[in-house]
């Protein structure tokens, strides 16, 4: 009978059987997937685990000090990587989002490989993949962090000839949270709802900006802790704001205002393939309404998104 705990156990055995003493690289993005696996793998190798990072500028606010924190709890061996400016950099003047995408997936991969090469003799590469990325019927993306070689125009990096150590690879979702409950991985994190490997970039339409990024963390992060300090946010199966690029005119005062379009989404769902919009009670969007408006200068105007999916997707890129 499979067990949580059978599987760390028999886990552990193989992945020591596998890896022996030499090295395993690994990208770690926050998400339950990698964290699980990065934590199986620590378990088996203690330090020979190297952790990876990336602050691509387009996670939601605090949000890379908040899981480095919480890799120093569980005990991993990571190294955060702030390269914020390089991302920007490379999205400047960007505005279509398949080019955003291969940008930021571009982009990554040239971070990860760089500090790759910092680890002198490294073999391994660690992967949070699960059965459904496996079979690719569940997730149409894939998982944020797993390297896949369409995401490389022109040549392997050198990251990509590693041999892969996939601890996860015949699990489900889950699955996947009861084990990193038997290994005492904080619930906040294994009950996250999923983010996107893109980021905040999908949820800026058009150009992507510092400003615009500040401004849409600050106002995605009231929606978010709203929905957990009124009991909503496990009820929902993914929610988030987005930018929008329409200015409106508004009035604060006695001062006419002509400021940006704040648009909120959740949804239920089973996967991601199909979903509904979630039915939020009118008096806690006021709430966030006002509060987003009052605290947020640079939106004056917030939407709900009440369309289900297909024919509408849940990101807005
Ligand atoms: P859509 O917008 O296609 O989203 O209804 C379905 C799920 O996939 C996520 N998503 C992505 N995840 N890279 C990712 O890692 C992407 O480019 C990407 N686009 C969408 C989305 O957040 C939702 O959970």
């Amino acid at each position: 009978e499979w067990t949580p705990a059978s599987f760390v156990h028999e886990t552990v055995a193989s992945l020591k059987q596998q890896i022996g003493n030499r090295k395993v690289i690994m990208a770690l993005s926050g998400g339950v997937d990698s964290t699980v696996a990065a934590t199986l793998i620590h378990k088996a190798i203690g330090k020979n685990l190297f952790g990876i990072f990336v602050d691509n500028g387009l996670l939601r606010k605090d949000e890379f000090q908040q899981v480095l924190d919480t890799y120093n709890t569980i005990g991993l061996n990571v190294t955060g990587v702030d390269a914020r400016e390089h991302f920007y950099t490379k999205l400047a003047g960007k505005s279509n989002p398949e080019e955003k995408r291969k940008i930021i997936g571009g982009t990554f991969i040239e971070v990860f490989d760089r500090e790759a090469h910092k680890i002198e003799g490294v073999e391994l590469l660690g992967q949070g993949t699960i059965y459904p990325d496996v079979i690719e019927s569940v997730s149409v993306h894939g998982p944020s962090v797993t390297i896949k070689s369409h995401h490389n125009v022109g040549g392997l990096p050198d990251t990509m000839k590693l041999e892969l150590v996939e601890p996860l690879r015949y699990l489900f979702k889950d699955e996947v949270r009861r084990v990193g409950a038997e290994l005492g991985i904080p619930a906040d994190l294994l009950n996250r709802h999923p983010f996107p490997g893109p980021g905040l970039a999908i949820r800026i339409l058009g150009e992507v900006t510092e400003e615009k990024v500040d401004l849409l963390q600050r106002a995605d992060a009231i929606f978010i802790n709203g929905l957990k300090e009124h009991g909503l946010y496990d009820k929902v199966w993914q929610a988030g704001a987005i930018l929008l690029p329409v200015q409106s005119v508004g009035v604060m005062g006695d001062e006419r205002t002509y400021e940006f379009t704040l648009a909120l989404r959740a949804v239920t769902s089973v996967d991601g393939m199909t979903a509904d919009w979630a039915h939020l009670p009118y008096e806690f969007l006021a709430h966030i309404s006002n509060e987003i408006i009052n605290k947020v200068r640079g939106i004056n105007r917030v939407v709900y998104d009440i369309s289900s999916k297909p024919p509408a997707t849940i990101e807005w890129e």
